[in-house]
C-alpha cells in the first residue's frame, strides 16, 4: 500500500531515508529549513557524497514520487506519517543537543489538525520520544491525536543507501497497534524480504540504537587494548583477531586494531549514552563507556608519540607525510578523524605535515598542507604515516616511494599494509600490536 510520507530533516539521514522511502513506492516529501539544500535535492542532486544516493534522488524526483519543500504547511495534514531525520550533535557537556528535533516539532505541531503518527529515526537519549510526544500534544490542535513511535536508523557512511534499502534488521518502538500497522506498511518491501523485526516499546527502541553503537565501539577498544598487550608481550594482534573471529559468538568484524574509531556518530553517541547513564544513576555503564573512550584517545596519542620517537624525539621543521584524512575509507567525512588528530598533534610539536586523501577535502588552514598525490606527500618526508586504510594504499609501490622519501620509515596505523614488501624495499615498518615485526 502506498503511503504519504514526510521526512523532516534532509541531511545525511533524512535525504537517504526520503530517497529510500520513494524507492519502496511511497509518495514522499522531504522538508528542510535550508532553501539551498531543498533546491539541490529537488533538482535530483545530492549535497553529500554517498554511493548510490544521487541516482536514487534523480530517479524519484523525475518520477514525481519524491519532492522537497521548506514549507511545513504542505506536509502537516497531508502525510500519513512524519519521520524525524534530524541531527543530534553533542552539546558542550557531551549530552545530545536536541534543539533541531525541538525546532522541527515546534514547527509541525501547530499545523496538525488530524490524527498523526510521528516517527523518530535520530539517535537520542532514552526518554526523548515520550518528551517529544508531550511537546507535540501540547501544541497541536489535534492534541492527543498525535502519537510518537521510534524506528532507529543503523546506517553506515559509505553504505547509507544499501543499509536503508536492505537493512540488517528493523526496530519498531510503538505504543499502539495502529502505529505498528503503519510502520509495517512503510516497510512492506523489506518485510517481504524476511528482514528481522524487533517490535518493542519506545525506551527499548531508543536504547537499541545507542547500545549497538556502544557495543561496536567497545569491540574496537577491546582489540586496541589487546594490541597494547601484544606490543608489550611480543604478540601479533592481527593473528589474534583472526583467531577470535572464527568463534561465531565473537565474529571478526570491528576487531581491526589501529587508530580506533572516529566519525560523526560513534564518538558523540557513546558520550551522550554515558551522560544519560549518569543522569539515570547507572554508573557501571558510564564507567564502561569512559574506559572505551580512554583507550580510543590513547591510540591517537600513542601513534603521534611513536612518530616523534622514530624521529629521535625532535620534530621541529621535520617533514611528515600523512596518508589519509577521512575518519574511515570510502567517505570524505573528516569529523573526529583519528588521522587528523595525529596530524594536528605532530604539527603542534613543530612538524611540517603534508596530507594526502583520495576523497576528503580539508578546509584551507595554516597547520598542514593538503597535497594531490601520495608522491607529493612522500617527497622529502622523514617519516610516512598510514592513518586511513584506503584500499589504494595497499597497492603503493614501496620501491618507487623509497626513491622519493628522505627516510624510509613508515608507521602503519591501521595494520593493513603488506609489511614484507615494504621491508624488501628497504623500509622500516612500524605496526603497533605486531611487536614481533618491529
Ligand atoms: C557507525 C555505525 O556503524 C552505524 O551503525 C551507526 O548508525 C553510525 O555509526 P559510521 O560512523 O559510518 O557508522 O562508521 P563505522 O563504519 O562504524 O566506523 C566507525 C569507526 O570505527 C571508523 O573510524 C573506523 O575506522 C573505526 N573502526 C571500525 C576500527 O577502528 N576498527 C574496526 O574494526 C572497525
Amino acid at each position: 500500500m502506498t503511503l504519504r510520507i514526510s521526512v523532516i530533516g534532509t541531511n545525511y539521514l533524512g535525504a537517504t531515508h526520503a530517497a529510500g522511502m520513494a524507492e519502496f513506492g511511497h509518495q514522499v516529501v522531504g522538508v528542510d529549513i535550508d532553501p539551498a539544500r531543498v533546491a539541490t535535492l529537488a533538482a535530483g542532486r545530492s549535497h553529500i557524497y554517498e554511493v548510490g544516493l544521487e541516482p536514487l534522488l534523480a530517479r524519484h524526483t523525475r518520477s514525481g514520487r519524491l519532492r522537497f519543500t521548506t514549507d511545513y504547511a504542505e506536509i502537516a495534514d497531508w502525510a500519513d506519517v512524519h519521520f524525524l531525520g534530524l541531527g543530534t550533535p553533542s552539546a558542550p557537556d557531551g549530552s545530545a543537543d536536541l534543539s533541531q528535533l525541538h525546532s522541527a516539532v515546534d514547527a509541525l505541531a501547530p499545523l496538525l489538525t488530524r490524527p498523526t503518527l510521528v516517527v523518530g529515526k535520530s539517535t537520542v537519549p532514552v526518554g526523548t520520544a515520550l518528551a517529544l510526544q508531550e511537546r507535540l500534544r501540547v501544541q497541536a490542535p489535534i492534541g492527543d491525536g498525535v502519537e510518537v513511535a521510534w524506528n532507529p536508523e543503523f546506517l553506515r557512511e559509505g553504505f547509507a543507501v544499501e543499509d536503508t534499502l536492505r537493512p540488517d534488521r528493523l526496530v519498531f518502538g510503538t505504543q499502539s497497534a495502529r502505529a505498528l500497522e503503519i510502520l509495517e506498511q512503510v516497510y512492506a518491501i523489506p518485510l517481504t524480504e524476511a528482514t528481522p523485526v524487533v517490535r518493542c516499546d519506545l525506551a527499548t527502541a531508543e536504547l537499541i540504537k545507542t547500545a549497538a553503537n556502544a557495543f561496536l565501539a567497545t569491540k574496537i577498544s577491546f582489540i586496541n587494548a589487546m594490541a597494547q598487550m601484544c606490543q608489550a608481550a611480543g604478540g601479533d594482534v592481527v593473528l589474534l583477531a583472526d583467531a577470535l573471529g572464527y568463534d561465531k559468538r565473537i565474529g571478526r568484524d570491528f576487531l581491526n586494531a589501529g587508530l580506533g574509531f572516529g566519525g560523526g556518530c560513534l564518538p558523540k553517541d557513546i558520550r551522550a549514552l554515558a551522560v544519560r547513564a549518569d543522569e539515570l544513576e547507572v554508573g557501571v555503564l558510564s564507567q564502561l563507556v569512559e574506559a572505551v573512550e580512554a583507550i580510543n584517545d590513547g591510540q591517537r596519542n600513542e601513534l603521534a608519540e611513536l612518530a616523534i620517537e622514530q624521529l629521535g624525539g625532535e620534530v621541529t621543521g621535520v617533514r611528515i607525510a600523512v596518508l589519509g584524512a577521512a575518519f574511515k575509507p570510502g567517505t570524505d567525512d573528516t569529523r573526529n578523524s583519528p588521522a587528523l588528530t595525529v596530524a594536528e598533534r605532530l604539527h603542534a610539536a613543530g612538524a611540517e605535515v603534508l596530507i594526502y586523501d583520495p576523497q576528503a577535502k580539508l578546509p584551507p588552514r595554516d597547520n598542514f598542507v593538503q597535497v594531490g598525490s601520495v608522491e607529493e606527500a612522500v617527497a622529502g618526508a622523514e617519516i610516512v604515516l598510514h592513518l586511513t586504510e584506503w584500499p589504494e594504499f595497499r597497492y603503493l609501490d614501496p620501491h618507487a616511494l623509497g626513491e622519493l622519501a628522505k627516510n624510509k620509515i613508515i608507521i602503519d596505523g591501521r595494520l593493513k599494509l603488506h609489511a614484507p614488501s615494504w621491508r624488501d624495499a628497504g623500509w622500516k615498518v612500524v605496526q603497533i600490536g605486531r611487536a614481533s615485526t618491529l
